[in-house]
């Protein structure tokens, strides 16, 4: 990527750039990667609306690279070591950035100990204010260009990540490009989407994310895995476009279930499922068969679940889940749609 010709020559100014960025659920999931974070396979996302980071970072020329970051006010090295690994790889794109000091203080809206991920949102913030200083020492203003760099940028640190940068619906791979996310235009009636999240288990998981994806390079059913994604990916495109919620309701358990399996036959074996995201899912399709209310779940690489419905169905699902789910989960994040990053 050559974001601007003269990038060679730009010196390090001060400056300050605050973002907020949202968080996205997956509705067809990126599980598998190649060189470089590009994904094996096409993935589509829902951007959240009530999860997200707000991070302020100061740039200011120092002799070396350096990273200091506090979360919710505290210094927090592990971090640091993180955003610091991250910005070295972006070194022979951004020259400028071996000469930088960077303050980066980061806050998540939502309630720590959730267990929700929160790189999505936190690398998508990130990069958000990485490519701000980027166009300030480029004296550029923001456009679309501007996002589809921060995109680029911010799948450089969490592929997921990338598709955070739009409101609405994203999509990453396929038609597109499999370096940045691009925004997805839907029918009107599912930019009102709700997602309750039912936090089952906020522990950390045993098994991180990066060390799942690197498994599905030995995986026996990696290339089978990478065509259900390709084609749900390409259903998923289609009725989003079309009103039938309940055709991309199908698609959402089938990946969510589709992810969890490849977990549980790699060639290290594992399981994020807790014995109440099972219980959960038995109660959900046993809710669904009953009333024919149209809301479905998925899941993240976790535990926990997302239960997706339309917001015809706001308060009877709402009842559900007060009735039914709660003494299952140890809270519930009631988030929608959103509209995507802002400067603030
Ligand atoms: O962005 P990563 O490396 O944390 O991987 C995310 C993978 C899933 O959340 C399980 C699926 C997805 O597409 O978001």
């Amino acid at each position: 990527m050559n974001f601007f010709k003269d990038i060679n020559s730009f010196q390090p100014i001060e400056f300050t750039s605050q973002w907020k960025a949202p968080s996205n659920i997956a509705f067809v999931k990126y599980w598998g990667k190649l060189e470089n974070q590009i994904p094996a396979n096409p993935s589509l996302s829902m951007t959240l609306r009530e999860c997200h980071t707000i991070t302020k970072t100061n740039f200011s020329p120092s002799d070396r690279l350096n990273v200091e970051l506090f979360l919710d006010g505290k210094e927090n090295k592990s971090f640091s070591r993180k955003v610091l690994t991250y910005l070295e790889i972006l070194i022979p794109i951004l020259p400028f950035l071996s000469k930088l000091n960077l303050k980066i203080e980061t806050q998540n809206t939502f309630p720590h100990g959730t267990g929700i991920a929160s790189s999505a949102s936190g690398m998508a913030a990130l990069a958000l204010t990485l490519t701000d200083y980027l166009y300030h020492l480029a004296s550029v203003s923001r456009s679309e260009q501007f996002f589809k760099d921060a995109s680029y940028l911010a799948r450089l640190g969490s592929g997921s990540a990338c598709r955070s940068i739009y409101g609405g619906f994203a999509t990453w791979g396929g038609h597109i490009s499999n370096e940045y996310a691009s925004p997805l235009a839907v029918h009107d009636n599912f930019l009102s989407l709700h997602d309750s999240i039912l936090v089952i288990n906020s522990e950390e998981k045993k098994v991180s994310s990066r060390s799942g994806h690197g498994l599905m390079k030995e995986h026996f059913f990696a290339e089978h895995r990478y065509a259900q994604a390709n084609y749900n990916f390409d259903k998923c495109c289609v009725e989003l476009k079309g009103d039938r919620f309940e055709e991309i309701g199908h698609i959402l358990e089938a990946e969510a279930l589709a992810l969890h399996a490849m977990m549980m036959t790699s060639p290290s074996p594992y399981m994020l499922f807790h014995p109440n995201t099972i219980k959960a899912i038995q109660v959900i399709w046993q809710f669904r068969q009953d009333t024919q209310i149209p809301v479905f779940f998925t899941l993240d690489a976790g535990p926990n679940l997302h239960l997706i419905y339309p917001d015809s169905h706001k308060k009877n699902v709402m009842t559900f889940i007060n009735s039914e789910l709660t003494h299952l989960s140890e809270m519930v994040i009631f988030d929608r749609v959103g509209d995507g990053p802002s400067l603030c």
